[in-house]
């Protein structure tokens, strides 16, 4: 049994659904259904006798310390977090709130019940933090990618959160001892990414006949990997990952979003022609630059393919395709999570 936390989100529910195809081992999925939870991601695990939703905030000892009490899991893989920078520049506070605090309460409920395990299974109990690059900062054009010697430079509130919470996770198992494994990965794509991320809200905008917006000169690069490749990694790193190590993620395609939204419209040109046969790039547009934008992230990822054998699978041209046909075959999901409160934050965000 594991618990892991925001798994009703974009890359848990990947997660889940990796490990479901994998494994009879059963999943406990702790969200609090925020608007970017949705249990419509993991439906077809309805009646799976080896999946539960719990519906919880991590920051809920009570309730996450009877969870464990209850379940006994050998593992917690905490994706639980607010995860779009946007926001974090709008209003910071629930990224305090649900990426530091409730950190700390989960890493304190966790540690209360990894102090009742027996000696065997103290060892073997494992809570693996999933993070990102942006704790690293931004890199210049000729910088090596991060390794995971870099020093921490968050730049927004999103990723000054994210290195909090690291920073957290390290000193429990520094200090109490708890098996902790860090993950900082880089910008993931695929199916059921929320349409405030930069990938599906093009492919959405572009069938809706609306602008891509891009930020100042598109010319920022993000180093990008399929969500089921990270899916794979995290399962790796929690079966061999050094207890209180960290592992870099990245699919080592770094992309201007610039030619990413380029790329995306010419497989629609394709996939799905305009009917007056103009392109879909006629719909690019450069807006407003995010405020304190970093310019360029990129993984090393050379620790985590030599020291677990770890690699993606996807090209970033191929992981794309299947991206973009998994948003032209499921409308359903796609008028679900685009109305109320996603509307408002398109309002707020590009007038
Ligand atoms: P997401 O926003 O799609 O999902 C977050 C999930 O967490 C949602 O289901 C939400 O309901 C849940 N949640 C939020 N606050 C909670 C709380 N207090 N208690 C319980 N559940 C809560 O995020 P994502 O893109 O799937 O990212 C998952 C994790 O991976 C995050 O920690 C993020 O920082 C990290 N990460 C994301 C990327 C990326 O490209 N998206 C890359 C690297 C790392
Ligand atoms: O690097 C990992 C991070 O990747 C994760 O930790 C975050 O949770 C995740 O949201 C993502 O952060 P980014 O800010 O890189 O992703 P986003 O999709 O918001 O933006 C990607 C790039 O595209 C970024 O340079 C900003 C730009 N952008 C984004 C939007 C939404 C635009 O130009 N226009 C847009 O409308």
């Amino acid at each position: 049994m594991i618990i892991v936390t925001g798994g009703a989100g974009f890359i848990g529910s990947n997660f889940i659904h990796t490990w479901l195809a994998n494994s009879d081992e059963p999943v406990i999925n702790l969200d609090k259904l925020t608007y970017a939870g949705n249990p419509e991601n993991l439906s077809i695990f309805q009646s799976d006798s080896r999946y539960t939703l719990v519906r919880g905030d991590i920051g809920d000892r009570q309730l996450v310390g009877s969870l464990l009490a209850t379940h006994q899991p050998r593992a917690v893989i905490n994706f639980a977090a607010e995860s779009h920078v946007d926001r974090s520049i709008h209003g910071p506070d629930e990224f305090i709130t649900t990426n530091i605090n409730g950190t700390f309460h989960l890493l304190e409920s966790t540690r209360g019940f990894w102090d009742t395990l027996n000696q065997e299974a103290k060892q073997n109990f494992r809570f693996l933090h999933v993070s990102t690059d942006e704790v690293y900062g931004s890199l210049n054009p000729d910088d090596p990618p991060f390794r995971e010697t870099n020093p921490y430079e968050p730049n927004s509130p999103y990723a000054a959160s994210k290195a909090a919470s690291d920073h957290l996770v390290r000193a429990w198992h520094h200090t109490y001892g708890l098996p902790v494994l860090t993950t900082n990965c880089s910008n993931n794509y695929g199916p059921y990414h929320f349409p405030e991320k930069l990938i599906p809200l093009v492919i959405l905008n572009a069938l809706a006949g609306k602008a891509l917006p891009i930020y100042g000169d598109g010319q920022q690069v993000r180093d990008w990997l399929y969500v089921r490749d990270h899916a794979r990694a995290i399962m790796r790193v929690l079966e061999r990952g050094q207890v209180g190590q960290t592992y870099n993620i990245g699919g080592n395609q770094e992309k201007t979003n610039l030619s990413v939204v380029q790329t995306i419209c010419a497989h629609l040109d394709q996939l799905r022609p305009k009917p007056d046969q103009s392109s879909y790039r006629d719909q690019i547009t450069f807006v407003q630059d995010r405020p304190g934008h970093d310019r360029r992230y990129a993984i090393d990822a050379n620790k985590i393919k030599h020291e677990l054998g770890w690699e993606p699978e996807e090209t970033f041209e191929s992981g794309l395709k299947q991206t973009i046909q998994w948003y032209l075959d499921n409308p359903q999901w796609v008028a679900h999570v685009t109305s109320g409160e996603y509307r408002q934050w398109v309002q707020k965000q590009y007038g």
